[in-house]
């Protein structure tokens, strides 16, 4: 990202990742990565499409880092596919609490499950956080794994020549 972006992209951003409940984020595993760092990558990615796109992008950025502003604690009583399909609303409950979001925000949050939840994209800017958070989520994931699966090898591989000795 060119340096007047990053900054501008900083400027944009700051009050949310300064928020004490969203800092709870870094602590909580998401595709193998923290919450606030998935949410990060989604709003950086969505910076860069909606600018470039011509479309309202400090909405888009903002309502992108708060796509999963939600904890864990705040969905513990619903089982793992309700928790899939009403995180969005938790996570719009928790912006309401701390910003003024707008009705471009809230359907960007709302909606970035779809075709999962009830809530369509109604903007372009809700079409481009919803691609990109499954854009982002598959690479996490894959890399995750990937990892995981690099790091036992190496563990097995080293058992390998170590037994040989
Ligand atoms: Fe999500
Ligand atoms: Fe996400």
């Amino acid at each position: 990202m060119k340096k007047s972006n990053k900054k501008e992209f900083e400027n944009i951003i700051n009050d949310i990742l300064i928020n004490n409940k969203f800092k709870e984020l870094d602590g909580e595993l998401h595709h193998g990565i923290s919450r606030a760092g998935h949410s990060l990558r989604v709003a950086k990615n969505t910076y860069k499409i909606t600018k470039k796109l011509n479309l309202n992008y400090e909405k888009a950025t903002r309502a992108a880092l708060m796509h999963d502003f939600y904890t864990n604690k705040d969905l513990e009583s619903k089982n793992s596919f309700e928790a899939l399909s009403e995180h969005p609303s938790k996570a719009l409950e928790n912006a309401r609490k701390y910003y003024n979001i707008t009705s471009l925000e809230a359907n960007i949050i709302e909606s970035h499950m779809f075709p999962l939840g009830h809530k369509v994209p109604k903007y372009a800017e809700s079409w481009v956080v919803s691609l990109v958070d499954k854009g982002v989520a598959f690479y996490e994931m894959y890399r995750y794994k990937l990892s995981l699966t690099l790091g036992i090898y190496i563990i097995f591989m080293f058992n390998m020549i170590t037994i040989q000795r």
